[in-house]
């Protein structure tokens, strides 16, 4: 079984290389291999009314860890199993759509708004909107960028002072306006779910700021969380139909979970280390059990 490991040409820094890594030798101990390529090294086209890849030999199956949609859709086209799926990974991109995803199944997650789309000659977010946003969330409530990660773009808002300046700047950017959950200021679970399972848990913690992000200098420990929490984010996973993921959940006032975001692309390395836990041998460990049935 020779497969791709395909990531994002702009991530080729040490912290990527020692993930990719992990998963090379995890891939080792299925007796699989895994080729790290980047997305810009797979040419995708048509050709002859079909689609091809120009400068690659089909691959048995991929591990597909960045969020390059057109070129997942491409591999899956040609009949290459790709893990996650292109639907998976698009869905979770967008923090708009995985809330609406989630919803179809009713599943616990704050409040949440949906920026509208506006085109180019709109240059202010109307009042009216704004105004229905103060009504639903009240203030402290918080705002994040649909395609945003590791806490960058996520904004603890006070007042309609605040709203306003964001909500103008973020006018053309796609958006979500949320319920601020407070009883879980500065701490998350992050619950790894693999093949409708949990294999590993943290509890992310930051001191200094609401948003517990490790990357906002919080800290993570193992953390066994109860079955609240871990049929929470199998459900989740269920939903979007992830094969891998990181589920990230939130304590409301009642101590109980609900949904901050699911990553389709959630980094293994700070997890493994924080628990000891393998979570790329799980992965491929599933991979390899979705790749025998397949060509069984
Ligand atoms: N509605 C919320 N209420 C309270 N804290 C939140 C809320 N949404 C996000 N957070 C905090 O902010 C962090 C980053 O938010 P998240 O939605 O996961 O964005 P990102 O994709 O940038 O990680 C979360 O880990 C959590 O600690
Ligand atoms: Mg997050």
């Amino acid at each position: 079984m020779d497969g791709w490991l395909i990531y994002n040409q702009g991530m080729q820094t040490e912290k990527f290389q020692t993930i990719h890594h992990r998963y090379i030798e995890a891939a080792k101990g299925e007796s699989m291999t895994l080729l790290p390529l980047s997305n810009a090294e797979i040419t995708i086209g048509i050709k002859d009314n079909r689609h091809t890849l120009l400068n690659q030999k089909k691959p048995s199956f991929v591990l597909f860890l960045d969020k390059d949609i057109q070129l997942a859709m491409q591999l899956e086209a040609m009949h290459i199993p790709v893990f996650n799926s292109s639907a998976a990974i698009a869905v979770c991109d967008d923090k708009g759509l995985m809330h609406h995803t989630l919803a179809t199944s009713a599943l616990n997650q704050p409040d949440t708004i949906i920026a509208p789309l506006l085109f180019q000659h709109q240059l202010t977010m109307p009042q009216a909107f704004i105004d229905r946003v103060i009504k639903q969330l009240s203030f402290p409530l918080v705002m994040k960028k649909s395609f945003g990660s590791f806490g960058y773009d996520v904004h603890l808002i006070e007042d309609r002072e605040q709203l306003l300046a964001l909500s103008n700047e973020w006018v053309h950017i796609p958006h979500i306006y949320q319920q601020y959950i407070e009883a879980s200021h500065g701490r998350d679970v992050r619950i790894h779910v693999v093949g409708g399972a949990v294999v590993a848990s943290v509890l992310r913690q930051s001191t200094n700021d609401f948003r517990a992000n490790v990357t906002n200098g919080g800290v993570m420990h193992r953390y066994e969380p109860n079955d609240a929490f871990k049929q929470l984010a199998i459900a989740a996973a269920d939903r979007l139909g992830l094969d891998f993921c990181g589920v990230d959940l939130l304590f409301n006032e009642d101590n109980q979970p609900t949904i901050c975001e699911v990553n389709s692309n959630a980094h293994i390395e700070n997890v493994s280390r924080a628990t000891g836990i393998d979570v790329a041998a799980c992965i491929m460990n599933h991979i390899k059990r979705r790749i025998d049935v397949k060509y069984d």
